[in-house]
């Protein structure tokens, strides 16, 4: 019988990625097979997050709770941004974990797997160029690494204090990664980045004559490829070529992250961002203008140090201005190693009730913003079978669409027309 592994993935999207790379290395050269239960796993991996401080909290009580429930001799592995940034630690405070693996390290999944106690955090390793096995939750869409780390300081940021300084991975074996995934079926490519359209600044081999623009257009060429995605970019590179290959490039789904962090100038300097708050706004409705129907979403943090009642209306007004079809929104929460750590905190009920404020106000931009949908008609691809029936998909600029139907919509492209908006999802008939 095959050996099983359990994956719990937390955080963001290149977690996911790296959750499947070590599918592929334990499914492909290991002999496992995947488990969604747990007290079957004879290896359970923790892919952690560490960008806040909640999840870091409950890890520890987790690793107890599989601990306890776990087969006989079943190995527990914490991977992923918390294991770069605890390193052994991690099993200093809890013996039970059989080895750490940090975010930059998962090409070694194989040699830590077999050494008790191994811990491999090095957070400069370039696994830049590592051939990794085949392996795909999705067999719509392919997520595809195009640089690993990030070279930015926000003071606010863990990240570069867990995956490293950046890199960009050689366009031939992103190309060539992007040809196996639509041989195989997908016809999405979501290329993943912590800065994605700081593409080409640095190889490990030195600098290439590429930026992010042309990388759009080499995927974009190849036969098959019907979408293309991209995440996260950043504000500040957001330059006019960048903005024209997003709007003129058909095959460019038209869904643009644009993490603002905060809408006040100060704030933005003391995070050490590199753009403005005007700035953005430029950049966030000259995308408008260009692109009629773009979905932008975002990313604010809420009473980051110092930040005051005038900087939160600033936000608010940004807020109004681009008015976001999405928005994620947190609390500021002081991370080690971060600059912003040291600063004066905000007061945590002056930060909840800004955040309640924003959040409320976005929620009715959301409504109205639902509502304009109505009778709108999108292509729609469809990729999930959603848990209360009928199947679900992305439109081109990123609203979720459901409509009646079943596995035989899976994988096709159709026009939609939306016939009952919702704040989430918008409900519609195929045309
Ligand atoms: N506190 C709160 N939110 C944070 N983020 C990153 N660091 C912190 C922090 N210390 C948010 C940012 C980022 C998203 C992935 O997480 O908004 O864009
Ligand atoms: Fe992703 Fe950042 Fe969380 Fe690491 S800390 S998993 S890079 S969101």
């Amino acid at each position: 019988m095959s050996k099983k592994l359990f994956i719990e993935t937390l955080g963001c999207a290149m977690n996911s990625r790296d959750s499947e790379h070590m599918m592929a290395e334990l499914t492909k050269k290991e002999g496992y097979t995947l488990t969604s239960d747990f007290k079957t796993a004879d290896l359970i991996l923790i892919n952690t997050c560490s960008v806040r401080e909640k999840p870091v909290q409950k890890l520890f009580s987790e690793i107890g709770q599989f601990n306890k429930h776990k087969k006989d001799g079943a190995k527990i592995g914490v991977c992923g941004c918390t294991a770069s940034h605890l390193g052994e630690e991690i099993i200093k405070r809890a013996p039970v974990v059989d080895f750490v693996l940090g975010a930059r390290n998962v090409s070694k999944i194989r040699d830590v797997l077999h050494k008790k106690g191994a811990v491999e955090v090095d957070i400069n390793h370039d696994e830049s160029e590592f051939a990794f096995g085949e392996f795909r939750n999705s067999s719509f869409k392919a997520m595809v690494n195009i640089s690993i780390g990030c070279d930015k300081q926000c003071s606010f940021c863990i990240v570069p204090h867990t995956r490293g300084d950046e890199i960009s991975i050689p366009a031939e074996l992103i190309i060539n990664e992007a040809k196996k995934a639509v041989q195989s079926g997908a016809k999405e490519i979501f290329l993943l980045g912590q800065n994605v359209n700081n593409y080409g600044a640095k190889f490990s081999n030195g600098k290439k004559d590429i930026d992010f623009p042309d990388l759009l257009n080499m995927v974009s060429d190849i036969d098959g490829v019907q979408r293309i995605r991209f995440t996260s970019p950043h504000p500040l590179h957001m330059d006019d070529k960048f903005l024209q290959t997003f709007a003129n490039n058909p095959k460019v789904c038209k869904s643009m992250h644009m993490p603002l962090q905060s809408g006040s100038s100060r704030i933005l300097k003391e995070m050490k961002r590199g753009y403005s708050k005007e700035w953005f706004l430029d950049r966030a409705l000259k995308l408008r203008d260009l692109v009629p129907d773009v979905h932008i979403s975002s990313d604010i943090i809420i009473g980051f140090p110092g930040e005051s009642e005038e900087d939160f209306s600033d936000t608010l007004d940004v807020l109004e201005k681009v008015r976001f079809e999405q928005l994620f929104s947190f609390k500021y929460s002081p991370r080690p190693l971060t600059k912003a750590a040291d600063m004066v905190q905000v007061d945590a009920s002056v930060a909840s009730r800004r955040l309640s404020e924003l959040q409320a106000r976005h929620t009715e931009i959301l409504d109205e913003i639902s509502l304009c949908q109505k009778d709108k008609v999108f292509d729609v691809y469809f990729e999930e079978l959603r848990s209360e029936g009928g199947v679900g998909g992305r439109s081109d600029n990123g609203f979720m669409v459901q409509v009646e139907g079943s596995e035989e919509l899976l994988g096709t492209t159709l026009p939609v027309k939306i016939t009952n908006p919702r704040r989430m999802v918008l409900y519609g008939e195929v045309v």
